[in-house]
């Protein structure tokens, strides 16, 4: 039987109810730092990370439905208020609606690699995407990656450390509240760990 999955309006944000460039600290009641999840699947990252650092305002973008609604119910049902997740398209949303200066970490776990040279434009990790995450970005805030994919690694590598692009590469520490073995304890990471695929990570802050 399908597993009922209950919608919280405290977590999820409704893009059309968003015009202009979010007021985090409306969204979120309170002021504090803000990291930014873009894909977060069926939610594991997002629940372990807003239980571990409750102090810190968690929003998560994910495109499809099914695992923006399966991660709206798990963190609902853990009553925690330090999230929020829209079900949107990252790209067109973080260039419209995150506001300069406002962000202290993206969290980009397992993109999806589009394997086919055909199909390489689509992948999330860019220069032009990497723009729009510089403009968001606070001095020193971070943009931290992690992917078992070994060719897409290498992009993410030299798209990171084109010239002037004001990173500087950073150690990537698996945060507080993530499993020993982890990087990241995502759903990802830890059905590539069960398949012993090779993790690669990468972390830069903004100078
Ligand atoms: C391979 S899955 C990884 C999910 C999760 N981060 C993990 O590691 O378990 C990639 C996720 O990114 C989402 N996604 C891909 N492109 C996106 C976009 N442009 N905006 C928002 N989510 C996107 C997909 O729907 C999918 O859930």
């Amino acid at each position: 039987m399908a597993k009922i999955l209950k919608d919280y309006p405290a977590i999820s944000l409704k893009q059309e109810d968003l015009n202009e460039k979010i007021d985090f600290t409306r969204i979120f009641g309170r002021s504090g730092s803000v990291h930014i999840e873009v894909g977060s699947g069926k939610g594991a990252f997002l629940l372990n990370q807003a239980k571990a650092q409750q102090d810190v305002n968690f929003l998560a973008i994910e495109w499809a439905s099914k695992y923006y609604r399966y991660a709206v119910d798990r963190i609902g049902r853990w009553g925690l208020t330090n999230v929020r997740i829209i079900r949107t398209d990252a790209v067109d949303f973080i260039a419209r609606f995150v506001p300069a200066d406002s962000i202290e970490c993206f969290h980009i776990y397992f993109p999806d690699p589009w394997p086919k040279k055909r199909h390489h434009k689509r992948r999330f990790i860019n220069s032009a995407n990497l723009e729009q995450l510089m403009r968001c970005l606070k001095k020193g805030g971070a943009i931290k990656i992690a992917t078992d994919h070994a060719e897409y690694f290498q992009q993410i590598r030299y798209v990171l450390s084109e010239p002037g692009n004001k990173l500087e590469k950073i150690d990537f520490l698996a945060p507080n509240g993530t499993n020993e073995g982890e990087w990241v304890g995502t759903n990802f990471e830890r059905k590539y760990i069960k398949e012993q695929r090779p993790i690669y990570t990468i972390a830069a802050r903004k100078t």
